[in-house]
Protein backbone atom coordinates (compact mmCIF):
# COMPACT_ATOMS: atom_id res chain seq x y z
CA UNK A 1 0.00 0.00 0.00
CA UNK A 2 1.31 3.45 -0.81
CA UNK A 3 1.57 5.96 1.68
CA UNK A 4 2.37 9.72 1.35
CA UNK A 5 1.63 10.79 4.79
CA UNK A 6 3.64 13.95 5.66
CA UNK A 7 4.60 14.56 1.88
CA UNK A 8 3.78 18.08 0.48
CA UNK A 9 2.46 17.88 -3.12
CA UNK A 10 1.54 20.76 -5.54
CA UNK A 11 -0.70 19.39 -8.48
CA UNK A 12 -1.06 22.16 -11.18
CA UNK A 13 -4.12 22.37 -13.43
CA UNK A 14 -6.27 20.25 -10.74
CA UNK A 15 -9.45 22.08 -10.79
CA UNK A 16 -11.58 19.56 -12.69
CA UNK A 17 -10.34 17.14 -15.19
CA UNK A 18 -7.32 14.94 -15.24
CA UNK A 19 -5.62 17.51 -12.78
CA UNK A 20 -8.90 16.96 -9.87
CA UNK A 21 -8.21 13.18 -9.93
CA UNK A 22 -4.71 13.55 -9.38
CA UNK A 23 -5.15 15.96 -6.64
CA UNK A 24 -7.74 13.60 -5.45
CA UNK A 25 -5.52 10.27 -5.40
CA UNK A 26 -2.40 11.65 -3.91
CA UNK A 27 -4.55 13.27 -1.04
CA UNK A 28 -6.63 9.70 -0.42
CA UNK A 29 -2.74 8.61 0.15
CA UNK A 30 -2.31 11.72 2.76
CA UNK A 31 -0.53 13.49 1.28
CA UNK A 32 -1.38 17.45 1.60
CA UNK A 33 -1.96 18.62 -1.41
CA UNK A 34 -2.02 21.94 -3.11
CA UNK A 35 -4.34 22.53 -5.06
CA UNK A 36 -3.19 24.91 -7.86
CA UNK A 37 -5.21 26.15 -10.95
CA UNK A 38 -6.31 29.44 -12.94
CA UNK A 39 -10.32 28.42 -11.49
CA UNK A 40 -10.39 29.79 -8.85
CA UNK A 41 -13.82 28.02 -7.27
CA UNK A 42 -12.81 25.05 -9.19
CA UNK A 43 -9.46 25.10 -7.02
CA UNK A 44 -11.53 26.11 -3.72
CA UNK A 45 -14.10 23.10 -4.43
CA UNK A 46 -11.74 20.28 -5.20
CA UNK A 47 -9.55 21.50 -2.00
CA UNK A 48 -12.96 21.64 -0.26
CA UNK A 49 -13.71 17.96 -1.07
CA UNK A 50 -10.31 16.50 -0.27
CA UNK A 51 -11.15 18.18 3.60
CA UNK A 52 -14.51 17.55 3.83
CA UNK A 53 -13.02 13.81 3.23
CA UNK A 54 -11.23 13.96 5.92
CA UNK A 55 -8.09 14.45 4.29
CA UNK A 56 -5.61 17.87 3.60
CA UNK A 57 -5.48 20.15 0.92
CA UNK A 58 -5.24 24.30 0.35
CA UNK A 59 -6.56 25.60 -2.73
CA UNK A 60 -3.49 28.19 -4.31
CA UNK A 61 -4.79 30.30 -7.22
CA UNK A 62 -1.92 30.71 -9.92
CA UNK A 63 -1.37 31.08 -13.43
CA UNK A 64 2.17 28.96 -14.75
CA UNK A 65 2.03 30.39 -17.71
CA UNK A 66 3.09 33.21 -15.65
CA UNK A 67 6.48 33.17 -14.41
CA UNK A 68 5.86 35.08 -10.91
CA UNK A 69 2.88 33.76 -10.31
CA UNK A 70 4.56 29.62 -10.68
CA UNK A 71 7.61 30.93 -8.78
CA UNK A 72 4.86 32.34 -6.08
CA UNK A 73 3.14 28.92 -5.89
CA UNK A 74 6.23 27.05 -5.34
CA UNK A 75 7.97 29.79 -2.99
CA UNK A 76 4.99 29.94 -1.10
CA UNK A 77 4.24 26.31 -0.76
CA UNK A 78 8.06 25.71 1.00
CA UNK A 79 8.06 28.92 3.18
CA UNK A 80 4.30 27.43 4.64
CA UNK A 81 5.05 23.61 4.64
CA UNK A 82 9.33 23.99 4.71
CA UNK A 83 9.81 21.70 2.10
CA UNK A 84 7.97 20.18 -1.25
CA UNK A 85 8.27 16.96 -1.95
CA UNK A 86 5.91 15.85 -4.74
CA UNK A 87 5.02 18.34 -8.19
CA UNK A 88 3.00 17.34 -10.43
CA UNK A 89 2.79 19.38 -13.56
CA UNK A 90 -0.92 19.02 -15.36
CA UNK A 91 -2.21 22.12 -16.33
CA UNK A 92 -3.01 22.29 -20.07
CA UNK A 93 -4.94 23.39 -22.85
CA UNK A 94 -5.69 22.51 -26.36
CA UNK A 95 -6.77 25.06 -29.01
CA UNK A 96 -6.68 21.80 -31.87
CA UNK A 97 -6.74 23.28 -36.08
CA UNK A 98 -5.21 21.80 -38.62
CA UNK A 99 -1.51 23.87 -38.94
CA UNK A 100 -3.19 25.62 -42.53
CA UNK A 101 -5.66 27.08 -40.42
CA UNK A 102 -3.66 27.61 -37.02
CA UNK A 103 -3.60 31.28 -35.76
CA UNK A 104 -0.14 32.64 -34.23
CA UNK A 105 -2.45 33.24 -31.01
CA UNK A 106 -3.53 29.45 -31.02
CA UNK A 107 -0.42 28.06 -31.28
CA UNK A 108 1.59 30.83 -28.41
CA UNK A 109 -1.16 29.75 -26.01
CA UNK A 110 -0.98 25.99 -26.35
CA UNK A 111 2.86 26.52 -25.94
CA UNK A 112 3.01 29.40 -23.17
CA UNK A 113 1.18 27.51 -20.97
CA UNK A 114 1.94 23.34 -21.93
CA UNK A 115 5.18 23.98 -21.80
CA UNK A 116 6.50 27.05 -20.63
CA UNK A 117 3.99 26.71 -17.93
CA UNK A 118 6.05 23.47 -17.03
CA UNK A 119 9.09 24.96 -17.25
CA UNK A 120 7.97 28.06 -14.80
CA UNK A 121 6.99 25.68 -12.12
CA UNK A 122 10.03 23.26 -12.28
CA UNK A 123 13.22 26.07 -12.43
CA UNK A 124 11.95 27.08 -8.47
CA UNK A 125 10.90 23.38 -8.14
CA UNK A 126 14.96 22.40 -8.47
CA UNK A 127 15.79 25.26 -6.93
CA UNK A 128 14.22 24.16 -3.38
CA UNK A 129 14.72 20.27 -4.44
CA UNK A 130 18.30 20.00 -4.93
CA UNK A 131 18.73 21.75 -1.39
CA UNK A 132 16.17 19.50 -0.07
CA UNK A 133 18.30 16.38 -1.99
CA UNK A 134 14.58 14.87 -2.32
CA UNK A 135 11.83 15.53 -4.75
CA UNK A 136 9.46 13.83 -7.13
CA UNK A 137 8.56 15.64 -10.64
CA UNK A 138 6.05 14.32 -12.95
CA UNK A 139 4.92 16.11 -15.91
CA UNK A 140 2.42 15.60 -17.93
CA UNK A 141 2.91 14.84 -21.45
CA UNK A 142 0.59 13.05 -24.21
CA UNK A 143 0.32 10.32 -26.53
CA UNK A 144 -0.10 13.28 -28.61
CA UNK A 145 3.83 13.87 -28.73
CA UNK A 146 4.48 12.13 -31.76
CA UNK A 147 2.08 14.01 -34.04
CA UNK A 148 -1.68 14.19 -34.05
CA UNK A 149 -3.77 15.84 -36.66
CA UNK A 150 -5.36 18.95 -35.71
CA UNK A 151 -2.58 19.53 -32.64
CA UNK A 152 0.61 20.93 -34.56
CA UNK A 153 0.81 23.15 -31.27
CA UNK A 154 -0.10 20.87 -28.20
CA UNK A 155 1.84 18.22 -29.86
CA UNK A 156 4.84 20.37 -29.88
CA UNK A 157 4.49 21.73 -26.81
CA UNK A 158 4.23 17.96 -25.22
CA UNK A 159 7.26 16.90 -27.14
CA UNK A 160 8.97 19.96 -25.44
CA UNK A 161 7.99 18.17 -21.89
CA UNK A 162 9.32 14.97 -22.76
CA UNK A 163 13.07 17.12 -23.46
CA UNK A 164 12.20 19.15 -20.51
CA UNK A 165 11.94 16.09 -18.48
CA UNK A 166 14.70 13.79 -19.54
CA UNK A 167 17.24 16.88 -19.07
CA UNK A 168 16.24 17.99 -15.74
CA UNK A 169 16.48 13.99 -14.87
CA UNK A 170 20.20 13.97 -15.60
CA UNK A 171 20.70 17.09 -13.75
CA UNK A 172 18.80 16.19 -10.76
CA UNK A 173 19.23 12.49 -10.62
CA UNK A 174 22.39 13.03 -8.35
CA UNK A 175 20.39 15.08 -5.95
CA UNK A 176 18.06 12.73 -5.80
CA UNK A 177 15.33 14.09 -7.60
CA UNK A 178 13.28 11.54 -10.06
CA UNK A 179 11.99 13.52 -12.93
CA UNK A 180 9.12 11.28 -15.13
CA UNK A 181 6.61 12.20 -18.09
CA UNK A 182 3.54 10.37 -18.26
CA UNK A 183 1.87 10.02 -21.67
CA UNK A 184 -1.62 9.68 -20.95
CA UNK A 185 -3.48 8.34 -23.88
CA UNK A 186 -7.13 9.13 -23.92
CA UNK A 187 -9.00 10.06 -21.02
CA UNK A 188 -12.64 10.96 -20.90
CA UNK A 189 -12.38 14.36 -19.27
CA UNK A 190 -14.15 17.88 -20.98
CA UNK A 191 -11.17 18.50 -22.86
CA UNK A 192 -11.88 15.04 -24.77
CA UNK A 193 -15.31 15.40 -24.43
CA UNK A 194 -15.06 18.89 -26.68
CA UNK A 195 -14.04 16.87 -29.70
CA UNK A 196 -16.27 15.73 -32.44
CA UNK A 197 -18.44 12.38 -32.10
CA UNK A 198 -16.55 11.31 -35.40
CA UNK A 199 -12.96 12.04 -34.27
CA UNK A 200 -13.94 10.30 -30.52
CA UNK A 201 -14.77 7.14 -32.26
CA UNK A 202 -11.90 7.18 -34.03
CA UNK A 203 -9.67 7.82 -31.26
CA UNK A 204 -11.24 4.81 -29.19
CA UNK A 205 -10.70 2.70 -32.25
CA UNK A 206 -7.12 3.03 -32.05
CA UNK A 207 -6.99 1.87 -28.36
CA UNK A 208 -6.58 -1.51 -27.57
CA UNK A 209 -8.59 -1.69 -24.87
CA UNK A 210 -11.44 -0.52 -26.33
CA UNK A 211 -12.44 2.47 -24.13
CA UNK A 212 -11.11 5.87 -23.04
CA UNK A 213 -9.63 6.12 -20.00
CA UNK A 214 -10.65 7.69 -16.92
CA UNK A 215 -8.42 10.35 -14.78
CA UNK A 216 -7.93 7.63 -11.90
CA UNK A 217 -6.33 5.55 -14.38
CA UNK A 218 -3.25 8.63 -14.89
CA UNK A 219 -3.72 9.18 -11.12
CA UNK A 220 -2.46 5.29 -10.17
CA UNK A 221 0.86 5.85 -11.71
CA UNK A 222 1.37 9.39 -10.39
CA UNK A 223 0.94 7.58 -7.08
CA UNK A 224 3.14 4.83 -7.89
CA UNK A 225 6.04 7.48 -9.36
CA UNK A 226 5.56 9.30 -6.01
CA UNK A 227 6.06 6.56 -3.94
CA UNK A 228 9.24 5.13 -2.15
CA UNK A 229 8.76 2.49 -4.04
CA UNK A 230 9.90 4.16 -7.34
CA UNK A 231 12.99 5.60 -6.37
CA UNK A 232 15.10 4.09 -8.94
CA UNK A 233 12.72 5.35 -11.89
CA UNK A 234 13.23 8.51 -13.27
CA UNK A 235 13.97 10.14 -16.94
CA UNK A 236 11.39 7.69 -18.14
CA UNK A 237 8.74 8.59 -20.72
CA UNK A 238 5.51 6.25 -19.52
CA UNK A 239 2.18 5.81 -21.80
CA UNK A 240 -1.07 5.27 -19.92
CA UNK A 241 -2.95 4.70 -22.81
CA UNK A 242 -4.84 0.84 -22.71
CA UNK A 243 -2.37 0.42 -25.38
CA UNK A 244 -3.23 3.42 -27.48
CA UNK A 245 -1.48 3.76 -30.78
CA UNK A 246 -1.90 7.15 -32.40
N1 LIG B 1 -6.89 11.28 -38.15
C1 LIG B 1 -6.89 11.34 -39.49
N2 LIG B 1 -7.54 12.29 -40.18
C2 LIG B 1 -8.21 13.22 -39.49
C3 LIG B 1 -8.24 13.22 -38.09
C4 LIG B 1 -7.55 12.17 -37.43
N3 LIG B 1 -7.51 12.11 -36.08
N4 LIG B 1 -8.97 14.27 -37.69
C5 LIG B 1 -9.39 14.91 -38.80
N5 LIG B 1 -8.92 14.27 -39.89
C6 LIG B 1 -9.12 14.62 -41.29
C7 LIG B 1 -10.58 14.71 -41.63
O1 LIG B 1 -11.12 13.45 -41.96
C8 LIG B 1 -10.56 15.65 -42.82
O2 LIG B 1 -10.16 14.96 -43.98
P1 LIG B 1 -10.67 15.44 -45.44
O3 LIG B 1 -10.14 16.82 -45.63
O4 LIG B 1 -10.06 14.44 -46.34
O5 LIG B 1 -12.16 15.37 -45.36
C9 LIG B 1 -9.43 16.62 -42.47
O6 LIG B 1 -8.61 15.92 -41.49
C10 LIG B 1 -9.93 17.91 -41.89
O7 LIG B 1 -10.76 17.61 -40.78
P2 LIG B 1 -12.05 18.48 -40.44
O8 LIG B 1 -12.98 18.54 -41.58
O9 LIG B 1 -12.58 17.99 -39.10
O10 LIG B 1 -11.40 19.94 -40.30
P3 LIG B 1 -11.79 21.09 -39.35
O11 LIG B 1 -10.91 22.23 -39.72
O12 LIG B 1 -13.27 21.31 -39.32
O13 LIG B 1 -11.40 20.55 -37.89
C11 LIG B 1 -9.98 19.76 -36.18
C12 LIG B 1 -10.13 20.12 -37.65
C13 LIG B 1 -10.27 21.02 -35.31
C14 LIG B 1 -8.55 19.35 -35.97
C15 LIG B 1 -10.99 18.67 -35.80
O14 LIG B 1 -10.86 17.59 -36.71
C16 LIG B 1 -10.75 18.15 -34.42
O15 LIG B 1 -11.16 18.75 -33.42
N6 LIG B 1 -10.04 17.04 -34.29
C17 LIG B 1 -9.68 16.48 -33.00
C18 LIG B 1 -8.26 16.72 -32.70
C19 LIG B 1 -7.87 15.83 -31.54
O16 LIG B 1 -7.61 14.64 -31.70
N7 LIG B 1 -7.80 16.41 -30.35
C20 LIG B 1 -7.47 15.65 -29.20
C21 LIG B 1 -8.15 16.33 -28.06
S1 LIG B 1 -7.88 15.43 -26.57
C22 LIG B 1 -6.42 15.97 -26.04
O17 LIG B 1 -5.83 16.89 -26.52
C23 LIG B 1 -5.86 15.23 -24.87
C24 LIG B 1 -4.69 14.45 -25.25
O18 LIG B 1 -3.67 14.56 -24.58
C25 LIG B 1 -4.74 13.46 -26.36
Amino acid sequence: MIDLNGKVAIVTGSARGLGKGIALKLAELNAHVVVSDLNEEGTSSTAQEINDSGKSAEPFVANVAESASAKRLVEETVQKHGKLDIVVNNAGINKDSMLHKMEESAWQQVIDVNLTGVYNVMQPASIQMREQQAGRIINISSASWLGNVGQANYSAAKAGVVGLTKTASRELGKKNVTVNAICPGFIETDMTRAVPENVWDLMVSKISMGRAGKPEDVANCIAFLSSDQAEYITGEVINVGGGMVL
